[in-house]
């Protein structure tokens, strides 16, 4: 019911007040229009308080009237406020949804791609695997050396020819000792060996990877800086017949079943008999090969019996044998991929380091 003789509408009051609850987009405009129709300047506040000077009659009236008006403002904006909320929290959730399965273009991508490891240490890590598959425990031993441990022991005493095989980079010369990068890892071997005649923990069965360092020009397959993987058995009973079955047992984990290997005789001062471990050449191109110099095997690195002289140098004197074997890690790698070029590796060129 309207009274007449107010000087407020309550009706148009409470009309404009629905409207504009209505109306509010947000839970923020909401708030604004709480406190435009029942804060402390809102018409219905303002209309309060003239109450007091209304004779008594329609001052009740009037209160009640006005009450009803504020309960009926509060229920409205109590309800646009749990809807908008509601609305609220669900574009929210839209908004901060992840989609995981969303591709993001490379243009788009912010984040460095990832890297992996050179090919190289990529061949060593699977070396390891192949030998520690097939027993071997992994060992390794210092980049620079002593004579002694480099040549010496290994039966290449200083003015031996064989040292012609090897063009070393000398760290300092001459007294108290010689030290060397190490030309092979070979002088591992050695360690190993000592460190078993002083703990009395034969047999070994140990494979060593490593860095290498030989003054080579680079080419098609030398590196001045390359790594090699070295074998030792020492045991006893252990034939040549063990070398030949490990290298075949090796050669088709690595390459795969069908891969063409020979052990061809050669000489190193540290096996005897001594071999040449060759496959062939996965990249041959025939007659103009550069990779293999048209012969259609690549060397892959030496093995023997270990020489009886070694075994002296360290003090092994029990009634053991063993084997050895180094392989080139890079060489390995470049034949397993057919690389024709060896110095690919150290190009850096990511269009050819990430095809691995
Ligand atoms: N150390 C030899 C080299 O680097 C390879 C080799 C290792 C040969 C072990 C025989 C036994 O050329």
């Amino acid at each position: 019911m309207a009274l007449d003789n107010v000087d407020f509408d309550i009706d148009g009051i409470t009309a404009d007040g629905a409207r504009a609850i209505e109306s509010a987009a947000s839970t923020e405009a909401l708030n604004q229009v709480d406190i435009e129709f029942l804060g402390k300047r809102s018409a219905l506040t303002r209309a309060h308080r003239t109450l007091g000077g209304l004779d008594p009659e329609t001052r009740r009236e009037a209160g009640r009237l006005l009450g009803e008006a504020q309960a009926q403002l509060k229920a409205l904006l109590a309800a646009r406020r749990a809807e908008l909320a509601e609305s609220e929290r669900a574009e929210a959730l839209l908004a901060d949804r992840l989609d995981l399965t969303e591709v993001i273009p490379d243009q788009v991508r912010t984040a460095p791609a990832r890297g992996h490891l050179h090919p190289a240490s990529q061949a060593r890590v699977e070396l390891e695997d192949v030998f520690v598959g097939m027993g071997f425990t992994v060992a390794e031993g210092p980049e620079a050396e002593t004579d002694w441990y480099n040549f010496e022991a290994l039966n290449i005493p200083p003015a031996h020819p064989a040292r012609g095989m090897y063009d070393t980079m000398y760290l300092d010369v001459g007294e108290p000792e010689t030290v060397l990068l190490r030309t092979h890892t070979s002088p591992v071997q050695i360690h190993l060996m000592e460190a078993a005649v002083r703990d009395d923990s034969l047999p070994i069965h140990a494979v060593m990877p490593g860095k290498c360092f030989r003054l080579d020009t680079p080419d098609a397959r030398h590196l001045p800086v390359f790594n090699q993987i070295e074998g030792l058995v020492v045991d006893r009973g252990i034939t040549f017949g063990d070398l030949a079955g490990t290298i075949q047992a090796f050669t088709e984990a690595y390459f795969g079943p069908g891969m063409r290997s020979r052990l061809r005789p050669a000489y190193f001062p540290f096996t005897e008999p001594s071999a040449e471990y060759e496959i062939t050449c996965t990249v041959c191109l025939g007659e103009g090969c550069r990779t293999c110099s048209h012969t259609g095997w690549i060397e892959l690195g030496g093995c023997g019996m270990v020489d009886p002289a070694v075994f002296a140098a360290v003090g092994i004197d029990t009634d053991v044998s063993g084997f050895a074997f180094g392989f080139g890690i890079d060489r390995l790698a470049q034949m397993r991929h057919a690389i024709p070029d060896m110095r690919s590796f150290l190009e850096n060129d990511i269009r050819f380091l990430s095809q691995f």
